[in-house]
């Protein structure tokens, strides 16, 4: 008989995991703080070119390209002369399941089968969750999705009771759970009891799946425009889409492409917390989950995230709930195009940063999700009342999560605001310090340090000395 209350489950956890996703970690660590990422892409991920054979037999990726002209006329209207760059979506709604979740869920359940297991099994709240139903569908196997779906009142955000209606009209399983940490327990549960694949977000498969998107941005921006795009933007909060675009980008060649990640502003609203858990109109691509793993993201279900978004950024801005709703509507009215809030969370950062670039730059959005009945601005309104939140217009920035929604009074007032990089490229060093346990960072940690933060190692040196870590010297500038 297994011990299976939560202690004995939990005992059990790195053993169930081995077994779930058929990989061992052990064999990429470093002595020290590291582990060679590049190595463990290499060797367990698929290749571009694998990639987009996969996706192609399932009718995922190759999505359109679309020029926003009445959204970027929109904001040369406040820009200073000369000033406001052409913004273009990559429409991602058109995958299978309507998000670009399809493509980190096609490398995922392919590998699945490949590896002869009978069914998928992955803890999503969301997109990730429909992607991997969906995919599991076309490839014949069983999925199981567990949800963190209701607070203690059973009581549900309407995007996120929508998405466990989407998962299980694809024909999975759908166990609904409330906030809290028993989520992760179930999980493993379930992972051990069925024998099935654990289909993480964070695997190199996953990641993998995510490159091609961002290599067709780059190949349709040169077939189109004859150029790179200046600027990409990425919503970001498990980290995945941010760092798979910009691989996919930097293996098409556009070396000089910022990428700017962006999420909504949702601080001082705790993710575990029961009664903060209704009290926010964004189920992701928000500051709860971005800031967390991007400063550490070996806090998921493996024990390497291949999702390492600050190896990639050049800018993160958070922009307010109350700009992404209005942005929405725009893009329906003035484009005739509906899309759901993930992507529109992009376009507030883009519709900023347009205004500061010349008129024939480039800044490709990724539109990463459809829009439906529970992401939609006015269930999402009326339940956001419902639970207390004032709804007004005004200047969105004067926001406080969780108490208001502020909906700019007008369009110049949208604008994201940039994140200090440094103090979060700081809050990465002390993470993976701390986690480490390492007494002394050494040479070789340093150089890992350095290319997780886009810093010179004389940078990180400076750092750990901020931090009062002891550190042996050599670091390169
Ligand atoms: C539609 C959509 N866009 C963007 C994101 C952000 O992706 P990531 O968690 O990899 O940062 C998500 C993740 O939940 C998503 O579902």
């Amino acid at each position: 008989m297994k011990d299976n209350s939560y202690q004995g489950v939990m005992g059990r956890r790195n053993e169930i995991m081995k077994k779930a996703v058929g990989l061992n970690y052990e064999v990429f660590e470093n002595p020290g703080i590291g582990f060679d990422y590049e190595k463990l892409m290499r060797e367990t991920g698929y290749s571009l070119e694998e990639v987009q054979h996969i996706q192609a037999a399932t009718g995922v990726g190759n999505t359109p390209l679309l020029e926003l002209k009445n959204i970027t006329a929109l904001a040369r209207k406040f820009s200073p002369e000369g000033k406001g760059a052409r913004i273009m979506i990559k429409d991602e709604a058109s995958n299978p399941s309507g998000s670009y979740k399809a493509r980190r869920a096609s490398a995922a359940v392919y590998h699945a089968k490949k590896l002869g297991y009978k069914g998928v099994i992955a803890a999503t709240s969301g997109n990730y969750g429909a992607a991997v139903a969906s995919q599991a569908a076309m490839l014949g196997l069983k999925c199981i999705i567990v949800q963190e779906t209701y607070d203690s009142r059973t009581v549900g955000q309407p995007e996120i009771i929508e998405k466990a209606r989407k998962c299980e009209a694809l024909g999975a399983e759908v166990v609904q759970l409330s906030v809290g940490p028993e989520l992760f327990y179930h999980f493993l549960l379930l992972l051990e009891e069925t024998g099935y694949f654990n289909a993480s977000l964070y695997t190199p498969y996953g990641i993998a799946g995510v490159e091609t998107l961002g290599y067709e941005v780059i190949m349709q921006v040169r077939e189109k425009y004859g150029k790179d795009p200046e600027v990409v933007v990425c919503t970001n909060a498990g980290g995945g889409n941010l760092t798979g675009t910009a691989r996919g980008i930097l293996k098409a060649g556009a070396l000089d492409t910022q990428i700017v990640g962006a999420s909504v502003d949702l601080s001082g609203l705790h993710m575990a917390s029961d009664t903060a858990f209704n009290k926010k109109s964004f189920t992701t691509g928000h500051t709860g989950f971005g800031l967390p793993f991007t400063t550490w993201p070996d806090r998921t279900d493996v024990p390497r995230s291949a999702a390492r978004p600050l190896r990639y950024m050049d800018r993160y801005l958070s922009v307010t709930q109350g700009e992404v709703f209005y942005i929405t509507e725009a893009l329906a009215q003035l484009e005739g195009i509906e899309r759901g809030p993930a992507g529109n969370t992009s376009l507030v950062a883009a519709f900023g940063i347009a205004r500061e670039m010349d008129q024939d730059a480039i800044i490709v959005v990724q539109e990463t999700e459809y829009t439906g009945a529970g992401k939609h601005i006015q269930p999402q309104l009326s339940f956001a009342r419902s639970n207390g939140i004032e709804v007004r217009y005004g200047d969105p920035k004067t926001q406080v999560p969780g108490v208001n929604i502020i909906l700019p009074e007008h369009p110049s007032m949208i604008r994201g605001v940039d994140l200090d990089l440094r103090s979060i490229r700081t809050s990465l060093i002390k993470n993976a310090v701390k986690f480490s346990g390492a007494t002394q960072v050494t040479p070789e940690d340093i150089e890992f340090l350095a290319v997780e933060t886009r810093l010179k190692e004389l940078e990180v040196e400076e750092i750990l000395e901020e931090l009062q870590v002891a550190y042996q010297k050599g670091g390169k500038s």
